[in-house]
């Protein structure tokens, strides 16, 4: 399949960066493109015992013949991709598009100062701001920069001419469906719209191109900064059942809720997803850690499987069960 999105389905942090890098060096993929808000986003991979942390490049940065790029709907931190590029020596393979927009310092100030934005507990990242100064057409632009300059590339078009040459292009979201600023819980959201839609429009490709829309759920909830979170667990029962994680960027605590099966079926109907991978699902169930066949699961863990695949229609076609980039079970047909 030529185009595939890949997009969070509950509050980001579903692991979405793991199954994007799993399936750019399983499928081959000729780009990943990122769309999404900025470098609000962190994503982790685990490969070959090393982590990979990203906040501006793809995920897929762990397949050496995919190349990198970020669509002109993204925004940049001029010097944290630097970095990025540096110490993941990605120099010859990302490309950026020169619409995107740039974060500068006034935007961090603001994003981290303002009493609003700190009530909603932002990253702090600048991206607010920045989307802010892009709406009133006067935040710069990739075009104006010096730096980024030998990076520049029409990502659209590139997008676009490879899926129609039949290359395996991975477009991947950022942050989750109920942060979107349409479809979650506003106020407490993330700047833009981060559907399946948007981050298509992100990249510059119309829905006619896209194959499938991959959906990823972790196997429980969980969700930085403020905001409602049904089911929320307090921090004791969270620490006793394992689930304890800290926000890559923030390094905030994430509050916790057990697997929510109405907000799922809702992300699989605001993305129209045909596809679904499940994250994490060792940590609900610890004897299942690192099996790769289906089969070989828990009769607890195939049944929480069943259940979802139940309630939302779809078959769970990839089941993460472990931290290492080839802990998984590939059931896509
Ligand atoms: P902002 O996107 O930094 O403006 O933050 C708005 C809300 O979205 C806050 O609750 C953040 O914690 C949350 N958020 C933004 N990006 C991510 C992400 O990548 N993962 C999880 N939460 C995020
Ligand atoms: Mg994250």
């Amino acid at each position: 399949m030529p185009c595939t999105v890949i997009v969070g389905g509950f509050f980001g942090d579903e692991g979405k960066g793991k199954i994007v890098a799993y399936l750019a060096r399983k499928d081959k993929a000729d780009i990943a493109v990122r769309g999404g808000v900025g470098p609000n986003a962190g994503h982790t991979v685990m490969f070959h015992g090393k982590e990979h942390k990203t906040r501006m490049l793809p995920s897929a940065l762990v397949s050496n013949q995919t190349r990198l790029m970020i669509g002109p709907g993204v925004l940049v931190n001029v010097d944290v991709l630097l970095q990025e590029i540096k110490n993941f020596s990605t120099n010859d393979r990302t490309f950026v598009d020169p619409q995107c927009g740039i974060i500068d310092s006034t935007h961090i100030d603001k994003d981290t100062s303002d009493p609003n934005l700190n009530k909603i507990g932002t990253t702090g990242t600048g991206t607010g701001p920045a989307n802010a100064d892009r709406a009133l057409r006067k935040a710069h632009l990739a075009r104006d920069s010096i730096e980024l300059s030998e990076y520049l590339q029409d990502i659209p078009n590139t997008v676009n001419s490879s899926i129609d040459s039949d290359q395996t292009v991975l477009v991947e979201g950022t942050q989750g469906t109920f942060l979107s600023l349409y479809h979650g819980t506003y106020p407490y959201v993330t700047s833009k719209d981060v559907t399946a839609s948007a981050i298509c429009s992100d990249v510059g490709i119309g829905p006619k191109k896209v194959s499938e829309v991959m959906v990823v759920y972790k196997a429980y909830v969980t969700r930085v900064g403020s905001g409602p979170l049904e089911g929320e667990l307090k921090q004791e029962e969270t620490t006793s059942k394992g689930w304890t994680e800290f926000g890559s960027v923030t390094g905030r605590l994430r509050r916790a809720s057990p697997f929510n099966f109405e907000l799922a079926k809702r992300s699989v109907m605001l993305n129209s997803a045909t596809q679904v991978a499940l994250t994490k699902l060792d940590i609900v169930f610890p004897s299942d850690s690192g099996k790769r066949e289906f089969n070989s699961l828990s009769s607890q863990a195939k049944n929480f499987v069943q259940k979802i695949e139940e309630v939302i229609g779809l078959r769970v076609a990839i089941i993460g069960t472990g931290q290492e980039l080839e802990d998984i079970i590939d059931r896509r047909q």
